[in-house]
């Protein structure tokens, strides 16, 4: 028996040669469908591998008559409709440990950047101007850092903040007092979180409960000069709310990695020059692509062929 693997993003080489390998496997890159393509695309298919490009809608699963299984290489699933693959008994996979590293990496290289306002200076070195007095920064040493969100990233990224001498709180709704202890952070509410971060990151995925989690009413609590880093998911922070905290000097910086709408050209909150930007970078390395594409990979490998998945 043979199956169709259909992959629409780019995954590394890596994972897919893990099927390639297997003679059973009839493998399809086609990474620039459109979505009218992707629908004629999808019938034939009995796996479809993505990253977060590609929406695997209720419309297209309506039409993936063949599909047993969706793999997603990287974390959150939040472009797949699971209500509607759970209707058609499709199952999904995810590869959550493949690129935590990556993430956490990234996001301390966002608050150490943003501290020290690195990118606005180098902006500003490359067009001619020698200015020392525009881009003091603060020390991250005895600095607290509020993590919203203390799963795999989130732990990671406080072990890393500890490193810098900063103190860290958190608040996670699995996270007890004792876990707490044990990790070395402090405990809090999201409240006292809020209250106490000289900069705040947040490491939630994005469901209904953490959308705009980071809103008016949470800037208002927050210290004055605070600096906000999401490198999670955009939507977690209302991003109308943190421009208007940014023009009222409330939030003195912020660090974004994700956005409401992705992909984008212009974006209002690249105006502010407190403002600095990846475009959706946290596992681009060469490592985490190569972790997240094997792990899902031979997920799908050993579901096809055997029926089990580990989804490590
Ligand atoms: P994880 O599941 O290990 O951790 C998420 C944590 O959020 C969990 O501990 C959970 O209990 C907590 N949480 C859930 N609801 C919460 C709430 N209301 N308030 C506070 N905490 C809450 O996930 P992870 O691997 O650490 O990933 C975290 C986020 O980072 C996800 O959104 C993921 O998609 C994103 N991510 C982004 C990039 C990137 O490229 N920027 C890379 C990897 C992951
Ligand atoms: C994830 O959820 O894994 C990240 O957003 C990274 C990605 O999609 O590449």
């Amino acid at each position: 028996m043979t199956f169709t693997v259909l992959i629409t993003d780019p995954l590394s080489e890596e994972g897919i040669q893990t099927l390639r390998d297997n003679a059973q496997m009839n493998i399809v890159v086609e990474t620039a469908l459109t979505p009218d393509e992707l629908e004629l695309r999808i019938v034939d298919a009995n796996a479809l591998l993505v990253r977060s490009q590609t929406q695997v809608t209720a419309k297209l699963i309506s039409k993936a008559s063949n599909l047993k299984i969706i793999g997603r290489a990287g974390v959150g699933v939040d472009n797949i409709d699971l209500d509607a693959a759970t209707e058609h008994g499709i199952i999904v996979v995810n590869a959550p440990n493949g690129n935590t590293n990556s993430a956490a990496e990234h996001t301390m290289a966002m608050i150490m950047a943003l501290s020290r306002k690195i990118p606005q200076a180098f902006l500003s070195l490359k067009n001619q101007q020698w200015d020392r007095k525009k881009y003091v920064g603060v020390e991250l040493k005895n600095k607290t850092l509020g993590v919203i969100g203390l799963g795999r990233i989130g732990a990671e990224v406080s072990y890393r903040a500890m490193g810098q001498r900063m103190k860290v709180i958190a608040y996670d709704p699995f996270l007890t007092e004792e876990k707490a202890v044990a990790m070395g952070v402090d405990y809090g509410t999201v409240e006292e979180v809020i209250k106490k971060a000289d900069f705040i990151t947040v490491h939630t995925p994005l469901l209904k409960e953490t959308k705009h989690l980071l809103n008016a009413e949470a800037f208002q609590l927050m210290k004055p000069g605070v600096q906000i880093i999401n490198c999670a998911r955009g939507g977690i922070i209302d991003e109308d709310a943190l421009y208007d905290a940014i023009l009222s000097k409330k939030v003195s910086g912020a660090a974004l990695d994700v956005f409401e709408e992705e992909p984008f050209l212009d974006h209002k909150l690249l105006q502010l020059p407190e403002v600095i930007a990846t475009p959706h970078l946290g596992a681009s390395t060469v490592e985490a692509q190569e972790n997240v594409a094997v792990d899902v990979c031979q997920d799908v490998l050993n579901f096809l062929t055997g029926g089990v998945v580990s989804n490590p």
